[in-house]
């Protein structure tokens, strides 16, 4: 038989923060500070069942046009996972990466500062690898990618004739990363919003109902389970 494997990498779109808010009569960002909690049980979880990657839709290029209570609630959140993590890491085994625009004038530069310094410290941690996409835009990251491309030709680092998937991939965020084998959206929600274009194209997709607040370990494991059934192809016939 098969050996049935679990994933390497996994993707999350958290959604569902604001409805589960209104639901329990609560502000958003009560939504968004419970999410925090769900998401750091998730990445716990993770890790301990052997998945190397972990990459959460955190704040998108989009999300600045929230309202403004609302955008500085979460910033504060980020701001505080930062902090505390960058405390722990010592004694943690997850690694931190962001991805997304972290240059952009739209980051406060204390919390530019705190992203670099948390990557720093745990860059040669053995554990999970959690990447943060944090002002991230699918197309933004591809256009990023196109300008870092015509830049190095321009220097003469690469000519164009080396131009294929595999250094394209380079080029963004997720770098030398496996693409995701599964991608979860909580919520309800069936689409994919700009999050990793490039990197999806052959990835599972799970959709649930549940909202991110609420979204367990037991969850997390249906769609981990859900994953082992399906047959990738790949493009391949059987
Ligand atoms: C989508 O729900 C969720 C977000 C835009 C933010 C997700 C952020 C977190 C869970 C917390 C932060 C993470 C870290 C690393 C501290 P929504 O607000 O769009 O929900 P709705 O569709 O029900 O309104």
């Amino acid at each position: 038989m098969e050996e049935i494997k679990t994933p390497i990498h996994v993707a999350i779109i958290m959604d569902g923060n604001g409805r589960w808010a209104k639901e329990n009569n609560l502000p958003r960002n009560a939504g968004h500070r419970k999410g925090t909690k769900t998401l750091e049980t998730i990445i716990k979880h993770a890790n301990q069942i052997g998945i190397q990657y972990l990459t959460v839709y955190a704040f998108s290029t989009e999300n600045w046009n929230r309202p403004q209570n609302e955008v500085d609630g979460l910033i504060k959140l980020f701001r505080k996972y930062l902090d505390e993590h960058i405390k722990k890491a010592p004694r943690e085994e997850i690694r931190f990466n962001a991805i997304g625009d972290i240059f952009s004038p739209n980051i406060p530069k204390e919390l530019r500062e705190k992203i670099l310094h948390l990557q720093e410290i745990t860059k040669d941690k053995k554990g999970l690898c959690f990447n943060m996409a944090f002002n991230y835009g699918g197309r933004d990251e591809i256009i990023r990618a196109c300008k870092n491309i015509a830049s190095d030709i321009k220097l003469k680092h690469i000519d164009c004739e080396m131009i294929n998937e595999d250094l394209f991939s380079q080029y963004l965020d997720t770098g030398h990363q496996p693409d995701p084998d599964l991608m979860i959206r909580t919520s309800g929600e069936i689409r994919t919003s700009n999050f990793l274009p490039w990197q999806l194209t052959y990835s599972e997709f799970y959709f649930t109902t549940c909202l991110w607040p609420e979204f367990t370990i037991e969850e997390f494991n249906l769609a981990i389970d859900e994953y082992k059934r399906r047959k990738r192809r790949f493009g391949k016939s059987e």
